[in-house]
């Protein structure tokens, strides 16, 4: 495993083993803070590549003004000391400069899909994602990128971008990692005392209990976001910033769930701490009981 900080020699050294060995080239795109659900994209990207690239770079383009850019957890020897046990060839962590060099100035918008759900609260935050993911699937020309399913949004923002630019990648999307209490993994997580993790575990039941509603045959969109926001308002400790639910794939607002595959999405503040989740729900074709995935 060796660690890489210029993108020039990044991209030589994937260069050659790209010519010389005709290897495929896996990349795992991360702020660092690495927890079980990187891992599980690590292990997938082991499995289904030949060489492994994790990115750590917490990139300053996606933070609003008023967000944890400069006190997001920033610790590159345990992150390393982890990934050595996952056989990765390359670990790229750049400094600012070498990605966003004096005077940058281009920058990458998803249109419609970045307006909505995390976007319409995080404004620029997505422009953020698609331009650093732009430039690093140029250093790295992965095959495949592995993201997860917790970050709902932004996988979608990523299949359009990968599409729409003409990415030769396969975006691969595994599912939420989970603590047994069903909190969702996030760097964020680090942030929260023993009490606030506890009092978090509420997002995922209040999904799950979305979930129980569907399977029972709820299909008003409205019901289920209310369902969901009353859940967590037995928590006061916790402030909902929002409820969506929408269509899986363009997130376009829904009244009616019909068979359509659906997003419920929230976002929330645990004290100082924001966290995301969501729940995907989503119609058997035959039959009348209803299939959920978390
Ligand atoms: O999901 C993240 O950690 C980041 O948004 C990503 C994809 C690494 C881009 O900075």
């Amino acid at each position: 495993m060796e660690i890489i900080n210029r993108r020039q020699r990044m991209s030589s050294v994937l260069r050659r083993v790209r010519r010389e060995e005709e290897k495929t080239i896996g990349l795992v795109p991360t702020m660092g803070a690495l927890h079980e659900g990187h891992l599980s994209l690590v292990r997938e990207a082991r499995q289904r590549c030949d060489v492994v690239v994790v990115s750590i770079f917490v990139n300053p383009t996606q933070f609003g003004a008023n967000e944890d850019f400069t006190r997001y957890p920033r610790d590159l020897t345990r992150d390393t000391a982890m990934l050595a046990d996952y056989n990765i060839d390359y670990i790229f962590a750049p400094p600012v400069e070498e990605i966003y060099p004096k005077n940058f100035s281009t920058y990458v918008t998803v249109e419609g899909l970045s307006e909505q759900l995390e976007g319409a609260v995080r404004p620029g935050h997505f422009r953020g994602v698609a331009t650093v993911l732009a430039i690093l699937f140029n250093i790295v020309r992965p095959d495949r990128v592995f993201f997860g399913q917790k970050d709902a949004q932004q996988t979608l923002v990523v299949k359009r971008l990968v599409r729409d630019l003409a990415f030769d990648t396969e975006v691969v999307v595994l599912p939420t990692a989970r603590e047994e209490t069903g909190l969702a993994l996030s760097s964020r997580n680090a942030y929260l005392s023993e009490p606030e993790r506890r009092t978090a575990t509420a997002l995922y039941h209040a999904l799950r209990t979305a979930k129980a509603a569907y399977a029972n045959g709820e299909r008003s969109a409205r019901r289920i976001a209310e369902t969901v926001a009353s859940e967590i308002a037995n928590e006061p400790e916790i402030r909902l910033e929002y409820v969506s639910v929408t269509d899986a794939e363009t997130l376009e607002k829904l009244d009616k769930l019909d068979d359509r595959t659906v997003l419920v999405a929230l976002a929330a503040y645990i004290g100082k701490t924001r966290l995301i989740d969501n729940i995907v729900l989503s119609p058997v074709k035959h039959g009348a009981r209803a299939m959920v995935e978390a």
